[in-house]
């Protein structure tokens, strides 16, 4: 018969208390990138407007960058005032005293929306410090907002990852539609499905077109949606086989990895551990050695 020590019992406590606050987590994600997602798609028919350009010309934020993340930043600090909170504008980037950093992409795929191309979404994860994580920190809950589509993917670290298609805006019982996420599992990379992103810097897109050189004679083929966080999504939801990308930011890859890794893909940085800025792999454990050996 099996010992339960009163460790064990306190392990199970913890992990189910771990799982619950998760799941708030990853529901207050859900909404707040819902209602940011209401305002760009109506900020986007109304005309987009350039604000600004940052690490090149072509790296532009809008006028719907800038608003989404204030809501977004807005409402976190109305449901979780004790949280920092980490977004690409930065403009009113927050530090609170709890353990969670909440990781703001108010809309990533800035350059689809510009031109009215629907792949863009918003993204937010709660994250907290751990120096093995994707460029130090850990993503435990997240949601990526795609208010085109009216998917929503999610995730709860241990929990699985999710997708839940709206009808509406308003989500009621009724609206939902809800499916766990798998990723792929292809017999080889020669019949390999790979997504891939390029940065915004000329020096950056020219070691980009390199790697890519070498990797297209080997797959299916490759796609390029312009959403890092979409991209992570596919891969759970088995629209791509695989993805990786060099120079994301974690505004970039914060809720849309977790979202992958609890799908079941295998995710490895450089030297096979960590992903993050310098290098991040999202795939099918199928064809992870072969892929990392070419894009590394
Ligand atoms: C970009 C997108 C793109 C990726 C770039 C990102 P943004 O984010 O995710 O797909 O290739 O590296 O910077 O600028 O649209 O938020
Ligand atoms: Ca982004
Ligand atoms: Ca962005």
């Amino acid at each position: 018969m099996q010992d339960h020590t009163e460790k064990d019992h306190g392990n199970v406590i913890a992990h189910d208390q771990d799982n619950a606050l998760g799941a708030q987590l990853r529901d207050i994600a859900q909404a707040i990138a819902m209602e940011a997602g209401g305002l760009i798609t109506r900020l986007r028919s109304a005309g987009v407007t350039v604000a600004a350009s940052k690490s090149s010309e072509v790296d532009i934020v809008t006028e719907a960058d800038r608003a989404a993340e204030e809501l977004i930043v807005k409402r976190l600090q109305e449901v979780r005032p004790h949280d920092s909170i980490l977004g690409e504008e930065g403009g009113k980037t927050v530090t609170g005293t709890s353990e969670i950093t909440w990781v703001v992409d108010p809309i990533d795929g800035t350059v689809n929306y510009l031109y009215n191309i629907s792949a863009f979404a918003v993204s937010i994860a709660a994250t907290v410090e751990d120096n093995n994580g994707p460029d130090g920190r850990t993503s435990i809950a997240g949601c990526v907002f795609d208010p085109v589509a009216g998917e929503s993917f999610s995730a709860v670290r241990g929990g699985g990852a999710h997708l839940l298609t709206v009808t509406k805006q308003r989500v009621q019982a009724t609206d939902r539609a809800e499916q766990m996420l798998r990723v792929n599992s292809p017999r080889s990379l020669s019949l390999s499905l790979v997504g891939t992103g390029f940065g915004y810097t000329p020096e950056k897109r020219r070691s980009q077109a390199e790697t890519l050189l070498t990797l297209l004679p080997w797959v299916r083929d490759i796609r390029r949606a312009g959403s890092a966080a979409l991209d992570l999504c596919s891969v759970a939801a088995g629209r791509l086989d695989a993805y990786y990308e060099s120079g994301l930011q974690p505004w970039d890859y914060a809720a849309g990895l977790l979202i992958a890794q609890e799908s079941g893909a295998t995710v490895w940085g450089r030297d096979k551990s960590s992903p993050g800025t310098d290098l991040l792999i999202a795939s099918a454990p199928s064809i992870i050695e072969p892929l990392h050996a070419i894009v590394s």
